[in-house]
């Protein structure tokens, strides 16, 4: 991997975590963390061995504490707008083929809720508080809050938050189905590492597929979506990881898949 300035990426057998940097600053996204992710996480693709990744913020206080409103000043509606024209790190996430985990262990705000709402699962510290709080600086979010937010937790819920940017605790999130699990702050690594094991552990092109069709969900319609599973299911019977799968199986053993 290479070395990055605002972000780190450790591997851990198949599980690659990679933790935003800039702890002093609650992990604020800024152009130069967009610019990492967005390399670290193609590099992450690329990588075979890597088959779940975990986004997390560094420090105890804040998973990400939204967009560096320092960076804010100066700026027109053009260079807002080029912004996201370029590869995000939003976009790179909800493209990224593996499963992404967030691990939120602190302030999820603004950005960085749309960050997480951006993974595939989301796992949160008992303290954890969520808003999206740009309302309170006369904007609004521009990283898929208003469309990700809502298709999660619903009309109601989300406009609330994005009206009033007030902050939910963990409970709340858990209850709107904005977060998976959460657990007390010293058993989130321990949980959120479990998990992407069972998960990496499974077959890549079935999770790739999967994740696939669970996304198509929200965007499409149901006729649409059925059809879209069945040629996606199809697809698993090419692979030789299906053959695995079910020889496993019949045998009584436990599958290696390969990614094949
Ligand atoms: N952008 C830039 N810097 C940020 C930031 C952000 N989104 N969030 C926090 N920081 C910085 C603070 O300016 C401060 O830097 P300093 O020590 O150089 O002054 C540092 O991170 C610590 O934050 P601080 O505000 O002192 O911590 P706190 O515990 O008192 O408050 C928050 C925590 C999260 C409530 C508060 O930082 C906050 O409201 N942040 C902005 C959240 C937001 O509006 N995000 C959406 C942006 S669109």
């Amino acid at each position: 991997m290479s070395n990055y300035e605002t972000i780190t990426v450790e591997k851990r057998r198949k599980v690659a975590v990679l933790t935003i940097n800039r702890p002093d600053k609650l992990n604020a996204l800024n152009k130069k963390v967009h610019m990492e992710g967005v390399a670290a996480l193609d590099e992450l693709r690329r990588d075979d061995e890597v088959r779940v990744v975990v986004i997390t913020g560094a420090g105890e206080k804040a998973f990400i504490a939204g967009a560096d409103i320092s960076e804010f000043e100066g700026q027109t509606p053009v260079s807002q707008r080029d912004l996201f024209h370029e590869k995000t790190f939003f976009n790179s996430i909800d493209t990224f083929p593996k499963p992404i985990i967030a691990m939120i262990n602190g302030f999820c705000l603004g950005g960085g809720n749309e960050l997480a709402l951006a993974c595939d699962l989301r796992i949160c510290s008992e303290g954890s508080k969520f808003a999206q709080p740009e309302i309170n600086l006369g904007i609004m979010c521009g990283g898929g809050g208003s469309q990700r937010l809502t298709r999660m937790i619903g009309e109601g819920r989300a406009m609330e938050m994005m009206l009033t940017g007030e902050m939910i605790d963990a409970e709340t999130a858990h209850k709107y189905g904005l977060v998976n699990h959460v657990y007390p702050k010293e058993e989130l690594e321990l949980k959120t590492m479990e998990l992407a094991e069972k998960i990496a552990d499974k077959a890549p092109i079935a999770l790739q597929l999967s994740k696939e069709a669970v996304k198509f969900a929200s965007r499409s319609n149901l006729d649409e979506g059925l059809r879209r599973e069945v040629d996606l299911f199809a697809i698993c019977f090419s692979t030789e990881d299906k053959k695995e799968g079910v020889a496993a199986f019949l045998e009584k053993r436990k599958p290696h898949f390969k990614g094949r």
